[in-house]
């Protein structure tokens, strides 16, 4: 129903505020309600024309019409409303109100910024570590997270039952027994498997290093997480002795903490080298002297390596790595141990947080 202005019986405050509040809200809609030139001709004159328009009734039936008491409030009010009424029609002209938007519009304020991301710190670190070998001539091999006994352990020279399988705290996947062994499924423990599946694909001479993750049933806390990251490398080609892996390496070490670090390197077991040894970096916090990140000693354990034991380069001998022909190195790093050295983290859970203040530290 179109608003048509009602006679004022009663003069009081709340009365007024009551009718003035009707005529607004009326006002309101009808100037939502223009599209286009015409009808905000056809609204000036139902508001404004002097004969008969709304402001000149509200001037007869609410302002002539009341008591003389009354009259001094009543023309305030009337006057204060004839201003809004005014401006409201004006500027409820179509095109008013979107040329003030283009008037507000500064087109030399700053843009949005949308922040770009970074790389995680353990890929960085492992790109870091690939750029390394991949300047000496490693090219890069992958291979799947859900690995095969075969793969993760029996080519990797652990045989069936063999208490080294125990040091690897293996998460197996379910309902698997009826497969024979080598064919059942587990989460990769380590990337080894990826030297048994490289010497499948390619013949000898062969240089590769492979990054991925890995998992093991391990409670997490400071320095351990049931995923982690490792980069393992393999070199196999006639005559590669002991002397290339301590040089490779040694090399490899200076060029990820400074080429003041020296290594070392200290018997160990794998089962897939023969020999194996743990490799020892001086500690780069203190210099070799004793500290408390080297438990004194000087040195930081950092990564295993070893010969490929004889046995392991056999399941490949119809591709060419006949053992009594070849030889070979391999080695294997954790990515967050050395990313947790490189930059001071003293929990590896902060990796897997997501917690943009850390990661935006490495950016
Ligand atoms: N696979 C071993 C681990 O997860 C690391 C390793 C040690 C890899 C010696 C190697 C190696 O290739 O030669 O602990």
């Amino acid at each position: 129903m179109a608003y048509t202005v009602p006679k004022l019986d009663d003069y009081s405050p709340a009365a007024l505020d009551r009718a003035i509040a009707d005529l607004r809200s009326a006002l309101e809609h009808e100037v939502a309600a223009v599209k286009s030139d015409a009808d905000h001709e056809a609204l000036r004159i139902r508001w404004r024309a002097r004969t008969n328009g709304i402001l000149t009734q509200i001037n007869d039936l609410w302002l002539k019409a009341a008591p003389k008491e009354a009259k001094r409030d009543v023309g305030q009010r009337v006057n204060e409303l004839k201003t809004w009424v005014e401006e409201k029609v004006e500027s409820a002209k179509p095109g008013t109100a979107s040329a003030s938007v283009a008037d507000k519009l500064d087109i030399t304020l700053p843009g949005i910024r949308r922040p770009l991301g970074a790389e995680h710190p353990v890929v960085k670190t492992t790109n870091e570590i690939i750029g390394i070998f991949a300047k000496m001539g490693y090219s890069v091999e992958t291979g799947p997270e859900i690995e095969t006994d075969y793969y993760n352990f029996e080519s990797m020279n652990f045989p069936p039952n063999h208490p080294a399988r125990d040091t690897q705290d293996t998460i197996f996947i379910a309902g698997q027994e009826s497969k024979p062994q080598r064919d059942r499924l587990l989460l990769r423990t380590h990337t080894s498997p990826v030297q048994t599946r490289a010497m499948e694909k390619h013949r000898p001479p062969i240089r590769v290093v492979a990054p991925g993750k890995v998992h093991r049933s391990d409670t997490p806390d400071a320095s351990h997480s049931p995923i982690f990251h490792q980069v393992e490398g393999l070199a196999v080609d006639n005559n590669i002795t002991f002397s290339d892996l301590k040089g490779t390496l040694d090399h490899a070490m200076k060029e990820l903490f400074g080429s003041d670090v020296k290594t070392r390197f200290f018997p160990s077991f794998f089962p897939f080298t023969e020999p194996s040894a743990d490799v020892q970096v001086t500690c780069f916090k203190c210099g070799g002297k004793g500290c408390r990140l080297c438990k004194m000693s000087g040195w930081i354990e950092l990564l295993g390596s070893g010969m490929v034991d004889p046995k392991v380069l056999a399941f490949h001998k119809d591709n060419g790595y006949d053992p009594e022909k070849v030889s070979g190195f391999a080695f294997g790093m954790g990515v967050e141990r050395i990313a947790m050295l490189k930059y001071g983290i003293d929990d590896i859970q902060l990796f897997f947080h997501g917690d943009v203040r850390f990661l935006e530290q490495f950016a």
